[in-house]
């Protein structure tokens, strides 16, 4: 394998990792990209996405990355890691992969192997690429050797060859659906329990003792990322295009986009106890963020429950300590110089504030939609706590 030269098309949060191994491990690769800004960071060794491990690799590699279709020529493996999001009623949108087909399907010499890496619903490469690539003989089981002999050159992980390529599209879309789905779960027995009193994160700890079958998801303020949220669509199209329904993952889906306006209505609930409306009162914003520890806002449930504070009229603030450029204060400390804080992100700054803190800082009324602070003690300082059925 070594000697092929490897083509990455789409450098983002999948492929500019993966520029990073294919060079690490010898490979001779290029970076192919639309975004002329994205390209030059690249190949001024600057990381486009916040992350230290790949901000010191990239410093050290001397990434070639270009937005020039014509270094695919050059390559045997071409790596397609594109978006494939979904649109406004939820359909998929296969633009972006269909038109870099297209562009490598000018390109493309007899042997060179093509693997997609985008998530894709399962028939994505047989009925959709396939036929834009038809001429040069793509999909065959001599391919799926050399793809299995690539990725067993760069990764330690077991390589494991399906049957078909539709089986390997469907292993993508399943993970993250097993994930939508028992968050989904959660989170309707986080609404249950919050009705009862019960706090969801000891049923949660006390459900983990048992030591086979039990695997514990946490309740939010809604699922993020390009994956969750967007993955289970990908199936629910495809397989309605097939004459089934999928009950349960619809119904994941519709619990898990909820969660943003359970979460302000837990605001509204809890101003309601001090006689207070969202109208006008200092509110902050904790996180933007989908999930702790990043900088990435897609898809983010912030987004949705700052948007609707807005609309209701709250004096809002919105801090994250990964995203300064979108942040309204400038500091956690000015932040907390609110009424009312909503934690939107599970960033270890916002872990680790103290009840003391919230008390010194006259803060009334804490939502935590990350169920990640400490809810006895800021409770014991007479401070209204609300977490997600908790
Ligand atoms: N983010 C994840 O953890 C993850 C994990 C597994 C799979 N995936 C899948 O991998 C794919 C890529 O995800 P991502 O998170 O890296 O996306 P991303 O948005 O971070 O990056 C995509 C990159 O592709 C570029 N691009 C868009 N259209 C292009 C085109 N026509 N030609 C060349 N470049 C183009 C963009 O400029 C961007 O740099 C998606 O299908 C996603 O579902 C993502």
């Amino acid at each position: 394998m070594l000697g092929k030269k490897v083509c990455i098309v789409g450098l983002g949060y999948v492929g500019l990792p993966l520029l990073c191994l294919s060079m690490e491990k010898g490979y001779k690769t290029y970076g192919l990209d639309i975004s002329n800004e994205r390209v030059e960071m690249i190949n001024n060794g600057v990381s486009p996405i916040k992350d230290k491990f790949l901000e010191q690799r990239l410093k050290k590699l001397n990434a070639e990355a270009t937005t020039d279709s014509s270094v695919l020529k050059k390559s045997d493996i071409i790596i397609i890691c594109v978006p494939t999001p979904i649109d406004a009623q939820y359909n998929p949108n296969l633009k972006p992969l269909q038109g870099v087909a297209r562009t490598v399907s000018k390109e493309l010499k007899k042997n060179d192997l093509v693997v997609i890496e985008s998530t894709v619903f399962p028939g994505t490469t047989e009925e959709i690429v396939r036929p834009i690539l038809e001429e040069s003989g793509f999909l065959s089981s001599e391919g799926l050797k050399q793809a299995a002999d690539f990725y067993g050159s760069i990764t330690s992980s077991d390589i494991l060859e399906l049957n078909s390529v539709k089986a390997a599209e469907a292993t993508k879309i399943m993970e993250n659906t097993f994930r939508d789905v028992n968050i989904a779960f959660v989170n309707e027995m986080a609404k249950s329990f919050d009705m009862m009193g019960i706090d969801i994160t000891e049923v949660i700890k006390g459900a983990s003792t048992k030591p086979f079958a039990f695997m514990p998801h946490w309740p939010g303020c809604g699922v993020g990322g390009h994956c969750i949220k967007v993955d289970p669509y990908y199936l629910i199209s495809k397989a309605k295009e097939n004459g089934f329904t999928h009950r349960f993952l619809n119904l994941a889906r519709e619990i898990n986009n909820s969660m943003p306006h359970y979460t302000v209505n837990k605001v509204v609930e809890g101003l309601n106890e001090i006689d207070k409306s969202v109208k006008d009162t200092k509110i902050t914003v904790l996180g933007l963020a989908y999930k702790g520890g990043v900088d990435d806002t897609r898809e983010s449930p912030a987004l949705e429950i700052i948007d609707e504070l807005k609309k209701l009229g709250a004096d809002l603030r919105v801090f994250d300590p990964y995203i300064p450029e979108k942040s309204t204060v400038k500091n956690l400390d000015e932040a907390l110089n609110s009424e009312c804080i909503v934690i939107a992100a599970d960033h270890p700054e916002f872990k680790s504030i103290k009840p003391e803190k919230i008390k010194e800082k006259g803060i009334k009324v804490v939502i935590d939609g990350k169920n990640c602070l400490d809810k006895q003690g800021i409770k014991a300082l007479g401070i209204i706590y609300k977490g997600i059925g908790r």
